[in-house]
C-alpha cells in the first residue's frame, strides 16, 4: 500500500476512537442525570392532601439553617444528592407547598413527623422556601 492509503486508514482509526470516546462521554453524562432523577427514588406512597400553614411568605435565608438541621441529615444539603434519600427530588416532584407542609407535619411512611415544638408553621414555610431554591 502507498503512503496515501496508510494515512487514510490512520484517519479512519482515529475517527473511530474519537467517535466512541465522545459517545461514551455522552452516555456517562446521561446516566448520571438518570441516576439523579430516576422515578424509583420517589416514594411509592401517594402524596397526602395539602394543608395550609399559619405563616407569612417563606424566607429562604431564614429557612436554610432550619433545613440543614431538620431535613438535610436524611435528604441531603442543597438537595444535591450527597445523601441517598430523595434530596434532589423534593422540589421537582413536590411542587405544591401545601403537600410539602402536610408531609412535614404528618410524617410520611417511614419519615417521622415534625410537630410545632420542633418547627413552627413559620419555620416550615421558611424550609419550603429553601426547597424551592433547589434544582
Ligand atoms: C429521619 C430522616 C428524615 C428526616 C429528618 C426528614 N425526612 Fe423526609 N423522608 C424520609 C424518608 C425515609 C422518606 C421516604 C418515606 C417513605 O417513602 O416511606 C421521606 C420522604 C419525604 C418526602 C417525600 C419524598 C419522596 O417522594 O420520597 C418529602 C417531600 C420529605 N420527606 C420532606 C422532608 C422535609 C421538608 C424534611 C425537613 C422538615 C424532612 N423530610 C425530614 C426521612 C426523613
Amino acid at each position: 500500500m502507498n503512503k496515501a492509503s496508510w494515512s487514510g486508514i490512520f484517519l479512519v482509526v482515529i475517527g473511530l476512537v474519537l467517535g466512541s470516546a465522545m459517545a461514551f462521554g455522552v452516555y456517562q453524562v446521561e446516566a448520571a442525570a438518570r441516576a439523579r432523577r430516576t422515578p424509583e427514588t420517589v416514594s411509592p406512597l401517594s402524596p397526602p392532601a395539602p394543608i395550609a400553614l399559619q405563616a407569612d411568605a417563606g424566607d429562604p435565608i431564614r429557612g436554610a439553617p432550619l433545613y440543614d438541621h431538620a431535613c438535610a441529615g436524611c435528604h441531603g444539603t442543597l438537595g444535591n444528592s450527597d445523601r441517598p434519600l430523595h434530596g434532589p427530588l423534593l422540589n421537582v416532584y413536590y411542587p405544591d407547598d401545601g403537600v410539602l407542609a402536610a408531609i412535614v407535619r404528618q410524617g410520611y411512611g417511614t419519615m417521622p413527623l415534625t410537630d410545632k415544638q420542633d418547627l413552627s408553621d413559620q419555620d416550615v414555610a421558611d424550609v419550603i422556601a429553601v426547597i424551592r431554591t433547589f434544582p
